[in-house]
Protein backbone atom coordinates (compact mmCIF):
# COMPACT_ATOMS: atom_id res chain seq x y z
CA UNK A 1 0.00 0.00 0.00
CA UNK A 2 1.24 3.21 -0.58
CA UNK A 3 0.79 6.20 1.74
CA UNK A 4 1.21 10.00 0.62
CA UNK A 5 1.63 12.20 3.92
CA UNK A 6 -0.07 15.41 2.78
CA UNK A 7 -0.52 18.82 5.10
CA UNK A 8 -3.13 21.09 5.16
CA UNK A 9 -2.53 24.71 3.41
CA UNK A 10 -1.56 26.95 5.73
CA UNK A 11 -3.74 30.27 6.22
CA UNK A 12 -0.50 32.11 6.14
CA UNK A 13 0.51 31.07 2.88
CA UNK A 14 0.58 33.96 1.51
CA UNK A 15 3.42 34.87 3.46
CA UNK A 16 5.33 31.92 1.90
CA UNK A 17 9.35 32.18 0.90
CA UNK A 18 9.55 32.95 -2.87
CA UNK A 19 13.37 32.91 -4.90
CA UNK A 20 12.19 32.76 -8.21
CA UNK A 21 9.00 34.16 -8.55
CA UNK A 22 7.12 37.77 -7.93
CA UNK A 23 4.68 37.96 -5.29
CA UNK A 24 0.95 38.04 -6.04
CA UNK A 25 -2.47 37.49 -4.39
CA UNK A 26 -2.78 33.82 -3.22
CA UNK A 27 -6.80 32.89 -2.84
CA UNK A 28 -6.57 30.57 0.23
CA UNK A 29 -9.74 28.85 -0.59
CA UNK A 30 -8.80 28.87 -3.99
CA UNK A 31 -5.71 26.75 -2.82
CA UNK A 32 -7.24 24.30 -0.96
CA UNK A 33 -9.74 23.21 -3.03
CA UNK A 34 -6.77 22.34 -5.31
CA UNK A 35 -5.00 21.02 -2.49
CA UNK A 36 -7.97 18.35 -2.26
CA UNK A 37 -8.50 17.54 -5.84
CA UNK A 38 -4.60 16.98 -5.56
CA UNK A 39 -4.89 14.44 -2.44
CA UNK A 40 -8.25 13.17 -4.23
CA UNK A 41 -5.94 12.48 -7.32
CA UNK A 42 -3.85 10.59 -5.15
CA UNK A 43 -6.40 8.36 -3.36
CA UNK A 44 -8.47 7.69 -6.78
CA UNK A 45 -4.88 6.24 -7.43
CA UNK A 46 -4.41 4.54 -4.57
CA UNK A 47 -2.36 6.56 -1.95
CA UNK A 48 -3.70 6.03 1.59
CA UNK A 49 -3.84 9.89 2.41
CA UNK A 50 -2.39 10.55 5.61
CA UNK A 51 -2.92 14.41 5.88
CA UNK A 52 -1.20 16.84 8.83
CA UNK A 53 -3.42 19.71 9.95
CA UNK A 54 -2.36 23.06 9.05
CA UNK A 55 0.11 25.12 10.52
CA UNK A 56 -1.67 28.57 10.92
CA UNK A 57 2.28 29.97 11.70
CA UNK A 58 4.23 28.03 8.98
CA UNK A 59 3.24 29.78 5.81
CA UNK A 60 5.58 26.89 3.24
CA UNK A 61 4.21 24.03 5.32
CA UNK A 62 1.87 22.64 2.48
CA UNK A 63 5.24 21.59 0.25
CA UNK A 64 5.49 18.67 2.72
CA UNK A 65 8.14 17.08 0.35
CA UNK A 66 11.07 19.55 1.17
CA UNK A 67 10.97 18.09 5.22
CA UNK A 68 11.73 14.44 4.27
CA UNK A 69 13.11 12.02 1.49
CA UNK A 70 11.45 8.70 2.32
CA UNK A 71 13.35 5.55 0.59
CA UNK A 72 12.89 2.42 1.12
CA UNK A 73 15.26 1.52 4.00
CA UNK A 74 15.66 5.08 5.87
CA UNK A 75 13.28 8.45 6.33
CA UNK A 76 16.25 11.80 6.27
CA UNK A 77 14.48 14.41 7.55
CA UNK A 78 16.20 16.70 5.93
CA UNK A 79 17.44 20.77 7.32
CA UNK A 80 15.56 22.90 4.88
CA UNK A 81 17.52 25.87 3.45
CA UNK A 82 15.01 28.51 4.12
CA UNK A 83 15.22 29.09 8.14
CA UNK A 84 11.37 30.02 7.90
CA UNK A 85 10.90 26.14 7.20
CA UNK A 86 12.61 24.45 9.96
CA UNK A 87 9.94 24.44 12.20
CA UNK A 88 7.94 22.31 9.75
CA UNK A 89 10.29 19.18 10.94
CA UNK A 90 8.94 17.80 14.25
CA UNK A 91 5.28 16.87 13.09
CA UNK A 92 6.60 15.23 9.24
CA UNK A 93 8.86 13.30 11.96
CA UNK A 94 6.12 12.41 13.85
CA UNK A 95 4.37 11.26 11.17
CA UNK A 96 6.85 8.80 9.59
CA UNK A 97 8.21 7.36 13.00
CA UNK A 98 5.99 4.45 12.25
CA UNK A 99 7.27 4.00 8.69
CA UNK A 100 10.72 4.34 8.56
CA UNK A 101 14.07 4.83 10.83
CA UNK A 102 15.10 8.45 10.51
CA UNK A 103 18.33 10.05 10.00
CA UNK A 104 18.95 14.05 10.31
CA UNK A 105 20.64 16.45 7.77
CA UNK A 106 22.21 18.18 10.99
CA UNK A 107 24.07 21.77 10.75
CA UNK A 108 25.57 23.60 8.80
CA UNK A 109 24.28 21.59 5.90
CA UNK A 110 21.19 22.69 4.41
CA UNK A 111 18.83 20.57 1.98
CA UNK A 112 15.03 20.69 0.57
CA UNK A 113 13.79 17.27 -0.80
CA UNK A 114 12.64 19.34 -3.58
CA UNK A 115 16.27 19.42 -4.51
CA UNK A 116 16.39 15.35 -4.28
CA UNK A 117 15.51 13.03 -7.23
CA UNK A 118 15.64 9.00 -6.47
CA UNK A 119 15.22 7.07 -9.65
CA UNK A 120 16.11 3.48 -8.75
CA UNK A 121 19.30 3.18 -6.82
CA UNK A 122 20.50 6.65 -8.06
CA UNK A 123 19.90 9.68 -6.36
CA UNK A 124 20.97 13.28 -8.02
CA UNK A 125 20.73 16.08 -5.35
CA UNK A 126 20.14 19.77 -6.79
CA UNK A 127 23.00 22.17 -5.49
CA UNK A 128 20.85 25.30 -5.30
CA UNK A 129 20.21 28.26 -2.79
CA UNK A 130 18.52 25.62 -0.42
CA UNK A 131 20.91 22.47 -0.62
CA UNK A 132 25.14 22.23 -0.35
CA UNK A 133 27.47 19.96 -0.42
CA UNK A 134 27.54 19.35 3.31
CA UNK A 135 24.25 17.98 3.03
CA UNK A 136 25.54 15.81 0.03
CA UNK A 137 28.19 14.42 1.88
CA UNK A 138 25.76 13.83 4.59
CA UNK A 139 23.28 12.39 2.97
CA UNK A 140 25.63 10.12 1.21
CA UNK A 141 27.10 8.97 4.40
CA UNK A 142 23.29 7.57 5.41
CA UNK A 143 22.12 5.79 2.38
CA UNK A 144 25.71 4.28 1.05
CA UNK A 145 24.92 1.70 2.90
CA UNK A 146 21.25 0.67 1.20
CA UNK A 147 23.04 0.72 -2.42
CA UNK A 148 22.07 3.95 -3.01
CA UNK A 149 24.64 6.39 -5.70
CA UNK A 150 24.40 9.81 -4.59
CA UNK A 151 25.44 12.92 -7.64
CA UNK A 152 25.28 16.01 -7.17
CA UNK A 153 23.30 17.75 -10.01
CA UNK A 154 23.81 21.44 -11.64
CA UNK A 155 20.69 22.88 -12.15
CA UNK A 156 19.54 26.72 -12.95
CA UNK A 157 16.92 29.66 -13.16
CA UNK A 158 13.95 27.56 -11.29
CA UNK A 159 13.98 27.00 -6.82
CA UNK A 160 14.90 23.29 -7.20
CA UNK A 161 16.40 20.42 -9.37
CA UNK A 162 12.69 18.88 -8.99
CA UNK A 163 11.32 21.68 -10.86
CA UNK A 164 13.67 20.90 -13.87
CA UNK A 165 13.50 16.82 -13.62
CA UNK A 166 11.41 14.35 -12.30
CA UNK A 167 11.39 10.51 -12.57
CA UNK A 168 8.08 8.87 -14.73
CA UNK A 169 9.03 5.50 -13.80
CA UNK A 170 12.57 3.76 -12.86
CA UNK A 171 14.38 4.18 -15.87
CA UNK A 172 12.67 7.10 -17.63
CA UNK A 173 13.23 11.21 -16.29
CA UNK A 174 11.17 14.22 -17.29
CA UNK A 175 13.41 17.32 -18.23
CA UNK A 176 13.51 20.48 -18.94
CA UNK A 177 16.67 20.73 -20.96
CA UNK A 178 17.10 24.65 -20.31
CA UNK A 179 17.70 24.18 -16.24
CA UNK A 180 19.68 21.19 -16.72
CA UNK A 181 22.24 19.40 -18.22
CA UNK A 182 20.42 16.26 -19.50
CA UNK A 183 23.95 14.23 -19.52
CA UNK A 184 24.04 14.64 -15.58
CA UNK A 185 21.76 11.70 -16.30
CA UNK A 186 23.26 9.37 -18.10
CA UNK A 187 22.52 5.55 -18.24
CA UNK A 188 18.69 6.77 -17.70
CA UNK A 189 15.89 7.55 -20.95
CA UNK A 190 15.21 11.18 -20.92
CA UNK A 191 11.91 12.91 -22.13
CA UNK A 192 11.94 16.63 -22.77
CA UNK A 193 8.69 18.90 -21.74
CA UNK A 194 7.19 20.73 -24.45
CA UNK A 195 9.60 24.09 -24.85
CA UNK A 196 6.93 26.71 -24.35
CA UNK A 197 5.91 25.34 -20.97
CA UNK A 198 8.70 25.82 -18.21
CA UNK A 199 7.54 24.42 -15.09
CA UNK A 200 6.20 20.87 -16.54
CA UNK A 201 8.83 18.57 -15.77
CA UNK A 202 7.46 18.68 -12.44
CA UNK A 203 5.43 15.42 -11.99
CA UNK A 204 4.36 12.82 -9.60
CA UNK A 205 4.76 9.58 -10.57
CA UNK A 206 2.32 7.00 -8.59
CA UNK A 207 2.98 3.59 -9.39
CA UNK A 208 2.27 3.15 -13.20
CA UNK A 209 0.31 6.54 -13.43
CA UNK A 210 1.49 10.09 -13.54
CA UNK A 211 -0.18 13.14 -12.48
CA UNK A 212 0.76 16.55 -14.00
CA UNK A 213 0.03 19.87 -13.72
CA UNK A 214 -2.90 20.89 -15.98
CA UNK A 215 -0.84 24.19 -17.03
CA UNK A 216 1.22 22.14 -18.69
CA UNK A 217 -1.15 20.67 -21.63
CA UNK A 218 1.29 20.01 -24.32
CA UNK A 219 4.06 18.11 -21.96
CA UNK A 220 0.79 15.60 -20.73
CA UNK A 221 -0.08 14.79 -23.99
CA UNK A 222 3.43 14.25 -25.12
CA UNK A 223 3.68 11.61 -21.65
CA UNK A 224 0.27 9.98 -23.46
CA UNK A 225 1.50 9.58 -26.41
CA UNK A 226 4.68 7.69 -25.22
CA UNK A 227 2.43 5.71 -23.33
CA UNK A 228 2.05 7.04 -20.00
CA UNK A 229 -1.59 7.23 -17.64
CA UNK A 230 -1.83 10.77 -17.02
CA UNK A 231 -4.07 12.66 -14.54
CA UNK A 232 -4.07 16.29 -14.83
CA UNK A 233 -5.02 18.70 -11.98
CA UNK A 234 -5.11 22.35 -11.92
CA UNK A 235 -2.48 24.01 -8.99
CA UNK A 236 -2.30 26.82 -10.83
CA UNK A 237 -3.07 28.71 -6.81
CA UNK A 238 -0.34 26.71 -5.33
CA UNK A 239 2.45 27.14 -7.92
CA UNK A 240 1.87 30.88 -6.85
CA UNK A 241 3.60 29.78 -3.36
CA UNK A 242 6.61 28.53 -5.81
CA UNK A 243 5.30 25.14 -5.17
CA UNK A 244 5.44 22.06 -7.39
CA UNK A 245 3.07 19.03 -7.47
CA UNK A 246 5.54 16.93 -6.15
CA UNK A 247 5.88 19.41 -3.02
CA UNK A 248 2.61 18.67 -2.25
CA UNK A 249 3.29 14.92 -0.83
CA UNK A 250 5.76 12.45 0.67
CA UNK A 251 5.24 9.10 -1.11
CA UNK A 252 6.05 5.89 0.34
CA UNK A 253 5.85 2.44 0.40
CA UNK A 254 4.17 0.92 3.90
CA UNK A 255 6.06 -2.04 4.50
CA UNK A 256 3.66 -3.66 7.25
CA UNK A 257 0.16 -3.67 4.56
N1 LIG B 1 7.55 28.72 -1.31
C1 LIG B 1 8.23 27.49 -1.43
C2 LIG B 1 9.59 27.63 -0.85
O1 LIG B 1 10.19 28.64 -1.11
O2 LIG B 1 10.08 26.81 -0.13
Amino acid sequence: MLVAITREVSPAIGDCELTHLERSSIDVEVARDQHDAYTTALAGLGCRIEQLPAEPDLPDSVFVEDVAVVLDEVAIITRPGAESRRGERPTIEQALLPYRPLEHIEAPATIDGGDVLVAGREVWIGLTSRSDHHAIKQFRRAVTRYGYRVHAAEVTGCLHLKSAVTAVDAETLLVDPTRVDVDQFSGRRCLTIDPSEPGAANVVRVSDAVIAAAAYPRTAQCLVDTGYEVHTVDASELARAEGALTCCSLLFEDHGT
